[in-house]
């Protein structure tokens, strides 16, 4: 199925052309590359919707359960999610209202987020299920960092998880398009580090970070998860605070390759350490807190494991 252009998604698209800090040329190259996908996910527009209504501080649960009721795939896992061990006693809920009141604005969220990512990991997974896997670990990983390191600069833990959960999609969309050319790739470069970027920019013209901003931006996202994802590589420029955002994923990446993959490759981004407030002594009991947080999230863990 090719990738459906309303009027509407064109208007997102030009506004996200002026935010994104993406040059003219390769922005002209990531559309052209993105118009060409036949197996895109269609546009999630009622995750969209609702990701934008838990940024509005005068929300009301009757419209997030009307637009969680439009989505069968969302009603399922919010109710699977509100009835599973952590949250069960008593009689299961069938009720979406009672549903997202049971489990508050911040896991329908949650579940909203992983949803958009899910749908775009379910066809990489048919073909390459072991990179798959690895790649959903690490994306729930650095979205449970990022939301433990968002209270360092006042970002709103939601906003945090979702920029670290949809910080890779643009791995997600070489490897449906790619397949094997770009699985291979990473195996050569090594999962992360600038050495897969500098082969990204080689074959393809532009990065994975490049790609999913601009995707997501399409997808209607707000601005400030789009830059942070396009930023995720770069070091964050400590001098503009509006880099919090973009300091915590690129910190929260840094973090999730250590506790995933070693400490061989990594190295810590000391912009974003400064802008985090952060020492090297800090990392090892934030490893310990992240591990606690994990046990939280097993469910979405599990959801490609
Ligand atoms: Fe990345
Ligand atoms: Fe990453």
């Amino acid at each position: 199925m090719k990738a459906q252009i309303s009027e509407a998604f064109l208007d997102t698209a030009s506004v996200a052309d002026r935010f994104l800090p993406i040059q003219s040329l390769e922005m002209d190259k990531i559309n052209r590359y993105i118009d060409n996908i036949r197996h895109l996910p269609p546009a999630p527009t009622v995750a969209v919707q609702l990701l934008n209504l838990f940024s509005d501080p005068n929300r009301d649960v009757d419209r997030i359960v009307e637009l969680v009721n439009v989505d069968p795939s969302l009603t399922a896992a919010t109710l699977k999610r509100c009835n599973s061990a952590s949250h069960g006693g008593g009689e299961p809920v069938t009720d979406m209202f009672q549903a997202v009141c049971q489990l508050g604005f911040y896991e329908v969220y949650c579940i909203v987020t992983a949803m958009i990512a899910s749908q775009t990991m379910t066809q990489v997974r048919a073909k390459y299920a072991s990179d798959a896997t690895r790649l959903w670990r690490h994306t729930v990983t650095t979205a449970v960092t990022a939301s433990l390191l968002s209270r360092r600069v006042h970002t709103v833990d939601a906003t945090a998880f979702t920029a670290g959960l949809l910080h890779d999609i643009g791995k997600l969309v070489f490897i449906s398009k790619e397949g094997i050319t770009y699985a291979q790739m990473v195996r050569e470069s090594g999962f992360y580090g600038s050495k897969l970027a500098i082969a990204e920019e080689q074959v393809f013209g532009f990065t994975h970070a490049a790609l999913g901003a601009r995707l997501l931006a399409r997808w209607g996202l707000p601005e400030n998860i789009c830059t942070a994802v396009k930023l995720h590589h770069d070091p964050p420029a400590t001098d503009e605070k509006s880099n919090g955002l973009a300091a915590t994923v690129n910190f929260a990446n840094y973090l999730a390759h250590k506790m995933i993959d070693g400490s061989t490759m990594a190295h810590a981004c000391p912009q974003a350490m400064d802008l985090l407030e952060l020492t090297p002594e800090d990392i090892p009991s934030l490893l310990q807190e992240v591990d606690k947080s994990l046990q939280g999230v097993q469910d979405l863990l599990q959801m490609h494991g």
